[in-house]
């Protein structure tokens, strides 16, 4: 199978959370008891990829790499970039075109949180798919405030409508998209929208003019967050606590995973929990380095 890369939207401007993110970005925020960033990494663990490229402002960047380092510690590779300026998501894939090299890639962004039982089998398939690029489709209330695909009965998207005041469907794209190696030469073709930005839906455009963009509805049991406003940042963290507290288990954490995917042994995540001794999270992968059952 060929190998698929993953690469991180970790910079914009981050302007609806002022005065929070003035000095600091974004996916450096707490959600909870981890950075944000830990959410987005942890999804792409989830469908198996190894590989990460982390794309931040100049400013940030320093300390994403302070945070995370070269990846090691969860057996991982972690590459990073600068993009200059917000100039739309699409820019990635230019900017990443080395790092993608031959492979596939799948791009998640910084401030997207995805959780629920199935996911891995989601993530997995559609990570396996070599021929075609995913997007998911994710039930909201107010389709209107999201970009709003419509399929056909096999799953494949037939519109793709940013923000539409009368949305033909309740699907909302999320911040998650499995792309085939084309996607750089794709990317590269983009023109400016009228805001100015290279955008990922110009791309979706060009794959479903050539047929080859498939479209996975999260169910029910699936929770989709971005946290990219005062209220969602705070809701999320309310999410991912209330379910910590209530079961005993970590909600996306990348050194639980590493384990559990085989990355790390069982001695590293003991010595990955010794810094976070003071705290639950800390003390939860203590445990799991220590006993016998794993709580998956
Ligand atoms: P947005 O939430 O659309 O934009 P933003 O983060 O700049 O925030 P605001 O609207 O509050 O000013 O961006 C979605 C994600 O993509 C977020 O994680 C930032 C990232 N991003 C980039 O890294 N580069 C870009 O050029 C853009 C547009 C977004």
């Amino acid at each position: 199978m060929k190998n698929r890369k993953g690469i991180i939207l970790a910079g914009g401007s981050g302007t609806r959370l002022y005065p929070l993110t003035m000095a600091l970005s974004k996916q450096l925020m707490p959600v909870y008891d981890k950075p944000m960033i830990y959410y987005p990494i942890y999804t792409l663990m989830l469908a198996g990829i190894r590989e990460i490229l982390i794309i931040t402002t100049p400013r940030d960047n320093a300390s994403f790499r302070e945070l995370l380092g070269d990846g090691s510690k969860w057996g991982m590779r972690f590459e990073y970039m600068i993009q200059e300026n917000p100039n739309g998501l699409a820019e990635a894939f230019i900017l990443g075109a080395d790092f993608i090299g031959e492979d596939n890639v799948a791009l998640i962004l910084g401030d997207n949180l995805f959780y629920g039982e199935s996911l891995r089998k989601i993530l997995t398939k559609a990570n396996s798919d070599e021929d075609n690029s995913t997007i998911f489709g994710y039930q909201v209330k107010d389709p209107e405030r999201y970009g709003v695909v419509e399929t056909d009965e096999e799953g494949n998207a037939i519109s793709i409508i940013e923000k539409p005041e009368h949305p033909r469907t309740n699907l909302a794209v999320p911040g998650l998209y499995f792309y085939t190696n084309d996607v750089v030469e794709i990317a590269r073709n983009v023109q400016p929208s009228e805001r100015g930005e290279l955008e990922i839906t110009s791309v979706n455009e060009e794959y479903m003019r050539r047929k080859q963009l498939k479209v996975v509805k999260l169910g029910r049991g699936m929770a989709w967050f971005d946290t990219g406003t005062h209220d969602a940042l705070i809701e999320t963290a309310q999410f991912v606590q209330t379910i910590q507290k209530r079961q005993g288990l970590l909600i996306c954490s990348p050194d639980e995973l590493a384990f559990e995917n085989g990355w790390i042994t069982r001695s590293q995540l003991a010595e990955l929990s010794v810094p976070l001794k003071k705290t639950e999270y800390g003390q939860s992968l203590k445990a799991l380095a220590e006993g016998d059952e794993m709580p998956w």
